[in-house]
């Protein structure tokens, strides 16, 4: 999965099914499957610690195996005899019968301590560096190694948190690692959650339309459009721009929606659902026409469970070059621009994110983003309202974008988009205007909205 650059949340429900496993065999496959992902960092240093051989000079599939072997030993409750032999014999599998001695001599060394011994032992070695006071470098680095997260990822959240890093950024890293529970999202106007909830399914906390499974296949539900899978802070995205106030004037017509990075179509679908009532329509765009077909389908499914009318229409559309009239009238009424990003805030579902990005990859994004939102703001009528958001909560591509583009557009003001979801707490930090969720604070992906309005004439 590694080093194939799968997708475990895809790839494994796939070789769950082929391989016929089901209930306690699935559940324990998928933890040691993400446990190992997500514990790569910490897991790597011990290993470091207890191989004689440099990490990078193995043959990938033994890395593997013994990634998955101090998992087991480090952070399972699977006895140490049972975790060094399944390995040993993994690794004869995978790479050879010469592997074995080696891959048992590495995990009776790892075995020989607990997970706190082994970072009490490790931390101290940590180089401070990247400009921080050393103070600040050496608990970043510690909470790099406790945590399994990247240091550049560490100081990004630091960052991100501002003030609250102190006492919340160990908070921070930590929800990274604990697996979500499964949330879904009502179609608006169609059944209401309540009627759709499974016995032990929980109503979410601010979205009229969320609810939680503690357990479970959501399949049954999604299959018929009447509910999908869509974490609650991404539906207070879709929420927040419909409730952005927005005059309206004598004679106005019915309010046209644009989303402009539609892909696969999660916030499309609600923000169909949320259009409909009022006689609003929405256009969905997306630049790869696979996931346009996604988006279309997405929205059919859900539309047909609701009987909603066809209020939308799908289009492939680089939102940069837009084929939609710009100024100086501008189009929409209302734009969300959930923009391509580098996924940093939703790293507990993509266990292995975390280690695909890197800090070099953040400028390039920015570039994107920025261009994208400048085009957005390009298209919104006078009075009109862009949703700018992000699934990351890196002021490079959250905050910064924002701020730079506002600078050089005189008739745009920057909305309080805290104010428009007033039932969610702690948005503010560190900026007011700005809403940042954190899955340490609210259980939803650290999603970051900001609202941006064309002033009226
Ligand atoms: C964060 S995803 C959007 C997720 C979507 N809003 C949802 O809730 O399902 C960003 C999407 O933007 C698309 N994209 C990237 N560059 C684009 C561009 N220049 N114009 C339009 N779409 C773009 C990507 O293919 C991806 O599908």
């Amino acid at each position: 999965m590694t080093h194939r650059e799968a997708y475990a949340n895809l790839l494994l429900p796939r070789l769950i099914a082929e391989r016929g496993l089901s209930g306690r065999d699935a559940a324990l496959t998928t933890e040691l499957t993400y446990g190992t992902l997500r514990g790569q960092g910490t897991y790597d240093a011990v290993l470091a610690a207890c191989s004689d051989r440099p990490l990078d000079k193995l043959d990938p599939p033994v890395l593997l195996v013994l990634r998955l072997g101090a998992h087991q030993l480090l952070n399972t409750r699977v006895g140490a005899y049972a975790a060094v032999a399944t390995s040993v014999d993994l690794a004869k599998a995978v790479a050879g019968p010469r592997t074995s001695g080696y891959v048992n001599a590495v995990l009776r060394r790892v075995a020989t301590r607990d997970l706190d011994a082994w970072l009490e032992l490790l931390a101290p070695a940590l180089p401070a560096a990247r400009g921080q006071t050393a103070a600040e470098a050496d608990t970043d680095d510690r909470l790099a190694l406790r945590y399994s997260h990247p240091a550049w990822i560490v100081a990004a959240y630091r960052d991100a948190l501002g003030e609250a890093a102190d006492q919340e950024l160990e908070a921070a890293l930590a929800a990274g690692n604990a697996r979500p529970r499964v949330t879904l999202a009502a179609f608006p106007g169609g059944r209401p959650r309540e009627e759709l909830m499974p016995a032990g399914a929980e109503p979410g906390r601010w979205s009229p339309y969320a609810f939680t499974l503690t357990s479970g296949d959501p399949s049954g539900l999604t299959a018929s459009g009447a509910a999908a899978v869509q974490d609650e802070g991404s539906q207070l995205a879709a929420i927040a721009l419909a409730r952005a106030p927005r005059p309206t004037r004598a004679g106005d017509r019915p309010e046209l929606w644009l989303d402009m990075c539609a892909g696969p179509g999660g916030k499309s679908r609600l923000l169909a659902g949320l259009a409909a009532p009022d006689g609003a329509r929405l256009l969905a765009a997306e630049i790869h026409p696979h996931r346009a077909v996604l988006v279309q389908q997405n929205m059919a499914r859900a539309a047909s469970s609701a009987a909603v009318p066809p209020v939308y229409q799908v289009l492939v559309a680089d939102g940069r070059v837009p084929p939609w009239r710009s100024r100086p009238d501008g189009e929409f009424d209302r734009v969300l621009l959930d923009v391509p990003c580098s996924g940093l805030g939703a790293l507990r579902r993509r266990p292995e994110a975390r280690w695909r990005k890197s800090a070099a990859d953040i400028p390039a994004l920015a570039d994107l983003q920025r261009a994208l939102l400048r085009s957005a703001v390009d298209v919104v009528r006078p009075g009109g309202v862009v949703a700018y958001v992000t699934c990351t909560p890196v002021p490079a591509e959250t905050s910064d974008v924002v701020t730079d583009v506002v600078r050089g557009a005189d008739d745009i003001e920057i909305l309080d988009a805290p104010a428009v979801l007033p039932d969610v707490p702690e948005l503010r930090s560190p900026n007011p205007l700005f809403a940042q969720l954190w899955p340490h604070r609210h259980g939803t992906d650290a999603i970051f909205i900001a609202l941006l309005r064309r002033r009226a004439q």
